[in-house]
């Protein structure tokens, strides 16, 4: 059975005071919840956050990562680092990354792989831009994503990892998919994950949906057959991520 990961990605969002303050508060709401809550601040912000989460059921996740170990790689943060510090999710190849940072599908992969080394669990995201939608090439699209995104990585790591399926056109738009545009391309992922795979791996791997979540429309989401949770931009900030969470 699957666990429903309700995930906070804060992007470029809070300072380190701001963020335990976040957390302290969003610990309350979390009690007794029997869902996966995970949140990502920025990498200055990591100490304190895990610090505040401490003792709740909130685990920390990075934004981002290298894929190589150590070296001259200026303003990058190694795997080692994360862990190091408790860390133990790492989100991987967000669209924003991908338009404005330059991520390939192969960084995506080597990415994947550097955490999975580390033991860190990738939430590795995947969508499609408003034109690919409108030129009706989404399951190819996304198909090749996540096949180069598994290269290499075998059964009993591809398990670990959470796929996050956020539409391009949907992030922070407040335009949010359709269930059945959501619940659909899951579906496709799960199924080309059974394909690389087998029907157990792609039963067993939790894939969520992201795009203008928010506390009205995440249960109706999340209730889907192939969807597992949400990673949630703008309404983590909120103190409505505590419905989200808690979203029946
Ligand atoms: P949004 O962002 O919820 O603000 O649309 C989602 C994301 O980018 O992960």
């Amino acid at each position: 059975m699957r666990k429903i990961l309700a995930a906070g990605n804060w992007k470029m969002n809070n300072t380190p005071s701001q963020a335990a303050a976040m957390i302290n508060e969003l610990k309350e709401k979390t009690k007794g919840c029997k869902n996966d809550v995970l949140i990502c601040p920025t990498f200055v912000c990591l100490p304190d956050a895990i610090k505040a989460a401490e003792g709740s059921n909130i685990k920390i996740g990075a934004q981002n990562m290298h894929f190589e170990d150590k070296g001259a790689f200026t303003g990058e943060v190694s795997a080692a680092m994360l862990k190091e510090l408790g860390v133990e999710y790492v989100i991987i190849g967000h669209s924003e990354r991908r338009e404005y940072f330059a991520e390939t599908d192969d960084t995506v992969n080597a990415k994947i792989i550097q955490a999975l080394k580390y033991d860190l669990i990738p939430v590795v995201c995947c969508g499609e831009s408003l034109k690919q939608r409108e030129d009706g090439i989404t399951f190819d699209f996304i198909r090749s994503q996540i096949k180069i995104a598994f290269r290499g990585i075998s059964k009993e790591d591809a398990v670990k990892i959470v796929v996050a399926y956020e539409p391009i056109w949907a992030i922070g738009t407040g335009k949010v998919a359709t269930t059945e545009q959501a619940q659909e391309v899951c579906a496709a992922i799960r199924a080309c994950i059974g394909e690389i795979y087998d029907e157990a791996t792609a039963a067993a791997i939790r894939i969520q949906y992201g795009g203008s979540v928010n506390a009205g429309n995440a249960a109706e989401l999340f209730t889907q057959a192939d969807i597992d949770g949400g990673l949630v931009g703008g309404a983590s900030l909120k103190a409505d991520f505590g419905k989200i969470v808690n979203y029946k």
